[in-house]
């Protein structure tokens, strides 16, 4: 059943982030091309998909909310783009194909992300049947949560804290930035376009907090001990570049129990919701011990 609903949301997702891209006029063809080329690679959807489960268990209909969703895949894809660059993580793999700059090259990739995250904002703004103050509650969730004070301030971490001994406090943080802020604003949003009490939005931020945490310390896990043909994505690529992570910083023994306690956590955030939780309930567990 979660299963079935999540690859009938992904195909819900697919098909309108590509109405959205062609909607869009673009004055570069090859650019637009190294767009859809990321954009419309595969990946798991996470962020949409958590967009719309927040939704419903606040007793909305989360699909309704597709277009906010669309935006927050944007966002997570020009950040892949610009992760993988030579003057950041230097990989050549990302969902199964060759990196964005290994087609395209280092300069339209790094276009290409600019582009898809001024997209995101664009067609943000076309969601309908959302009143607007509640629409800019939701933009001005996601714009913090994928700069400086999120997003971009984690990679920024993480990139000073590559060759160096970092605290925990530190690698928490960063983690809390570069993958739990845009984690955390996917669950906020489809709470608050949902119009959530303060009650279930404090609730599923909790649980957000939570999952994002469990979500990083599986993909420094993973790139340990993955297998790159299932992730899609090249492993030992932490080790290569000398990143603080936690594995690193622990071990792998150490890095899952980490991992499990966030799930126990974010298991516990959902104790008030019934039911329609149940796909929160089922999507962390299934995470935590995911192959890709
Ligand atoms: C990868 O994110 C980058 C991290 C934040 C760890 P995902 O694992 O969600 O990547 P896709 O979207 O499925 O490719
Ligand atoms: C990056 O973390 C998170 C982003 C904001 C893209 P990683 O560098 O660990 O992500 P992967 O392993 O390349 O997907
Ligand atoms: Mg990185
Ligand atoms: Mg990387
Ligand atoms: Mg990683």
């Amino acid at each position: 059943m979660f299963k079935e609903l999540w690859k009938r949301r992904v195909k819900l997702v697919e098909e309108d982030l590509v109405k959205e891209l062609r909607r869009t006029k673009s004055l570069d063809e090859n650019l637009s091309r190294a767009m859809e080329y990321s954009l419309m690679a595969g990946g798991k959807r996470l962020r949409p998909i958590l967009l719309m489960a927040a939704a419903d268990a606040a007793g909305g209909a989360g699909e309704k909310f597709v277009t906010v969703a669309d935006a927050l895949e944007m966002i997570h894809t020009y950040s892949l783009i610009h992760d993988d660059l030579p003057a950041m993580d230097n990989d050549d793999y990302r969902r199964g194909k060759l990196t964005n700059h290994k087609v395209f090259g280092e300069a339209t990739a790094i276009l290409a992300g600019d582009a898809l995250l001024t997209l995101a904002f664009e067609v943000a703004l076309r969601q309908e049947n959302v009143p607007l103050e509640i629409l800019l509650a939701v933009l001005r969730e996601i714009s913090t949560a994928a700069g400086a004070a999120g997003m971009v301030g984690g990679q920024a971490i993480d990139l000073r804290s590559e060759g160096v001994r970092i605290d925990f406090a530190t690698l928490k943080l960063m983690h809390r930035g570069k993958t739990g802020a845009l984690f955390r604003a996917a669950i906020r949003s489809g709470a608050l376009l949902a119009q959530a009490d303060d009650e279930k939005l404090d609730a599923l931020t909790r649980y957000a907090e939570n999952f994002g945490l469990a979500f990083q310390i599986t993909d420094d896990i993973l790139d340990v001990v993955g297998d790159e043909k299932i992730l899609g994505k090249p492993t030992g690529s932490d080790e290569k570049n000398s990143k603080s992570t936690y594995v690193s910083l622990t071990s792998l023994e150490e890095a899952r129990g980490f991992a499990q306690a966030a799930v126990d956590e974010a298991l516990d955030a959902l104790k008030i919701f019934g039911t329609e939780a149940d796909f929160f309930r089922e999507l962390v567990q299934y995470l935590i011990a995911r192959e890709k």
